[in-house]
């Protein structure tokens, strides 16, 4: 079987550590693997596959040889240093938000539009994590009445601002635990524990964030659906890992309940959870607790939306994803399980 040389930008980050147990959770034939970093990792060493590899600072000739490079670098450095490796031959697989709305650069999710990479030229991109995290579900019932509107409110946790949110929350729920004074935030505008900040990324049109405005744009360009309409609200919890989003979802022609629960329960890439009658709550419907660490997203809750007026055009629900996994480094993986086939 032919043998990969595969790079990864941002090798030390939430994205990038969780990309290298996925390389080898989904089989990826790798030969050579290059860890890349900023100066200050440079030296470091990690295992994989029982082999010590040290993490190199990242630089164009680093991509030398290369076969694919999986981005988890932030937006500046990915525009900086991508190109290059497209230069040198490779195809990149990009989890920023640099070349997502790029029209040469397809926008994937596997379980959705996996045919785009296809078109790719030389950059293909993996989307936002709220969007991934909300469309795998939407997708199946999209496919059954079409979907036109969705009103959406994400709940997501502090790993989705890297390995420094992670960190900051860890600190101050220590700090909590110990009856002490908090950190100042660095990594969040507020005190993140025993809060939530309603806002992810910086204000744009008509007071949305940035963060609001990927689930409208990159939906519509994931699901070749230029007229969808979403309005979204972002909120930060104080959750480790794993984010959560109530979805509220219109349609142009009728959708039943039990329609919706069986489109859900056979959809590629879903888990549905939602028993009403179950005596644990961890079996009634899907909690960030438990949807960390694994791949599925997890939908709950499912009923029809009882503020439409058309009765069986609407239906709302409740979902729940690993945001490092599936809203990233899972999906970049799998987008590059299909470039290999
Ligand atoms: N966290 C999530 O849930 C999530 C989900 C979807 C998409 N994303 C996107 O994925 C990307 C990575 O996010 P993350 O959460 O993994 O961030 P992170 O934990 O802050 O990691 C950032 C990575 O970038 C590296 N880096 C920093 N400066 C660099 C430089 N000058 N040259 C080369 N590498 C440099 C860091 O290396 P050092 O350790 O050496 O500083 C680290 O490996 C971002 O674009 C983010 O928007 C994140």
């Amino acid at each position: 079987m032919k043998q990969y040389t595969i790079a990864i930008l941002g090798a030390t980050g939430a994205v990038g550590t969780q990309m290298l147990q996925c390389l080898d959770e989904q089989e990826i034939p790798v030969g050579e693997l290059r860890l890349l970093a900023s100066a200050r990792s440079a030296g470091k060493t990690v295992e994989f596959r029982g082999a010590t590899v040290t993490i190199q600072e990242a630089c164009p000739e680093a991509f030398e040889g290369c076969d694919f490079v999986l981005g988890a670098a932030d937006d500046a450095i990915a525009k900086e240093l991508l190109p290059e490796a497209v230069k040198a031959g490779a195809v990149v697989v990009d989890n920023s938000h640099a070349f997502r709305m790029d029209p040469d650069v397809p926008l994937v999710v596997p379980e959705i539009n996996g045919a785009d990479v296809a078109w790719h030229k030389g950059i293909i991109a993996n989307p936002n994590c709220a969007t991934i995290i909300g469309l795998v579900p939407t997708w199946p019932l999209h496919q059954l009445a079409g979907v036109t509107r969705m009103v959406v409110s994400t709940y997501q946790a502090a790993s989705g601002a890297g390995a420094p949110g992670m960190a900051e929350l860890e600190a101050q729920m220590a700090a909590l635990g110990r009856g002490e004074e908090l950190p100042e935030p660095r990594a969040f505008a507020a005190q993140l524990v025993s809060n939530l900040i309603p806002q992810i990324g910086g204000f744009k049109e008509e007071g949305y964030t940035s963060e609001e405005m990927k689930l409208q744009n990159e939906g519509r360009k994931i699901m070749h659906l230029p007229e969808l309409r979403v309005n979204c609200t972002c909120v930060r919890v104080p959750v480790l890992r794993s984010h959560s989003e109530s979805i509220t979802l219109e349609f142009e022609r009728d959708i039943t309940i039990e329609e919706a629960l069986e489109a859900l329960a056979a959809a590629p890439g879903v888990k549905l959870v939602d028993d009403r009658e179950a005596e644990n709550a961890h079996d009634r419907f899907p909690m960030p607790i438990d949807t960390s660490d694994q791949d599925l997203i997890w939908v709950g809750r499912v009923r029809r939306d009882i503020s439409n007026p058309e009765p069986n055009r609407g239906i709302t629900f409740w979902c729940c994803g690993d945001q490092i996994r599936k809203g990233a480094a899972t999906n970049a993986v799998q987008i590059l399980r299909l470039l290999i086939g």
